[in-house]
């Protein structure tokens, strides 16, 4: 009902402007969401970028340690010694990976995440649990996506690591097959007897910090928004004084001096002035066509 009032008291003029301001704070959130939703795309990518490189440089350095660093290494070392800095792929990746993220990439987090570990911190967390269950049961070569991490929000790309045969098994399985330097380093914990060859037991993680992005994607919305704002207010109050000069006072004027003629006031005088342009100045000429004819009329009768 009230809005029913409303709508009637309410001129054309500020019917107009309403709708515009509805349709312009429409159109800025869109451009707010899709701003946003468009810079978040581009950090995602860049994010992969990162987590891409990261992978290669490790997957390289694995590869080369095993061809040419592990036969020489193990062929100094004696046969029943072990020295996790020089004969762990695992263990000397994870050495690295520590430095990186501790020093030279700050906020990024690399894991070898396992369900059983030797070295405890590598423990697969929660989230890192079930990427490994899905990679079990999925059969996936990779997974993606984002993810929180203490409440701060990151881009993981994980790939799957296998049990890939005996010579995993042997330091993986049973304490009894390991090297005893192995036990005496990381104790008994990190077996699991149940181990198969071909088994997902852990994952390669990396997370690139994505909170700086997502400020940036936010700022660069905020900005859109608020400019787009300032803009449509300043465009409206240009339209609302434009409708005012050039419409509602003239048809206004117009309305009152017919008013004026119809109860026989100012018969003589023209209903056109400067102020009506355009269809206003034609509809008013209508008019006054109507006022001359009346008076011819009524001095035909004042005669007659
Ligand atoms: C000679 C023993 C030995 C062999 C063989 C071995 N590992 Fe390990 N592995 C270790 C040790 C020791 C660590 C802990 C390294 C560290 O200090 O981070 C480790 C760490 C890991 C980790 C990180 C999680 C954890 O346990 O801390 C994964 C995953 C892993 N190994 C998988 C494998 C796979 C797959 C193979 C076969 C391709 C393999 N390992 C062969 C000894 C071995």
């Amino acid at each position: 009902m009230a809005l029913k009032n409303l709508r009637k008291t309410l001129g054309i003029r500020a019917k107009f402007i309403i709708m515009m301001a509805i349709l312009g704070v429409i159109a800025l959130v869109g451009i707010g969401y899709g701003a946003y939703t468009f810079s978040m795309q581009a950090s995602m990518k860049e994010a992969d970028t990162k987590a891409r490189m990261m992978e290669a440089y490790v997957k390289a350095g694995r590869a080369y340690f095993m061809k040419e660093q592990r036969p020489l290494i193990n062929a100094l070392v004696e046969a029943d010694r072990f020295y996790p800095e020089l004969q762990s792929g695992f263990g000397i990746t994870r050495r690295i990976l520590d430095q990186v993220q501790e020093k030279a990439l700050l906020g990024f987090q690399f894991k070898q995440a396992s369900l059983v570990p030797h070295h405890p911190p590598n423990k697969a967390d929660l989230f890192e649990q079930s990427i490994i269950k899905r990679f079990q049961v999925e059969k996936k070569q990779e997974l993606t996506g984002t993810v929180d991490k203490d409440g701060k929000p990151f881009y993981y790309r994980s790939r799957p690591i296998k049990m890939a045969g005996g010579d995993c098994l042997r330091c993986h399985k049973d304490p009894a097959d390991a090297p005893k330097d192995l036990l005496e380093l990381y104790g008994t914990d990190g077996f699991d007897a149940n181990f198969k060859s071909g088994d997902v037991f852990a994952a390669y993680m990396v997370y690139v910090p994505l909170g700086p992005a997502v400020e940036a994607a936010k700022t660069q919305a905020a900005i859109l928004f608020a400019g787009g704002a300032l803009m449509t207010v300043f465009g409206l109050l240009v339209i609302y004084f434009f409708l005012d000069i050039r419409i509602v006072k003239p048809l206004m004027e117009l309305s009152a001096r017919t008013q004026e003629v119809s109860v026989g006031r100012n018969l003589d005088k023209s209903l056109l002035s400067a102020k009506m342009k355009d269809e206003v100045e034609t509809l008013a000429r209508s008019i006054d066509r109507l006022r001359i004819s009346l008076v011819k009329m009524l001095k035909r009768r004042k005669n007659d």
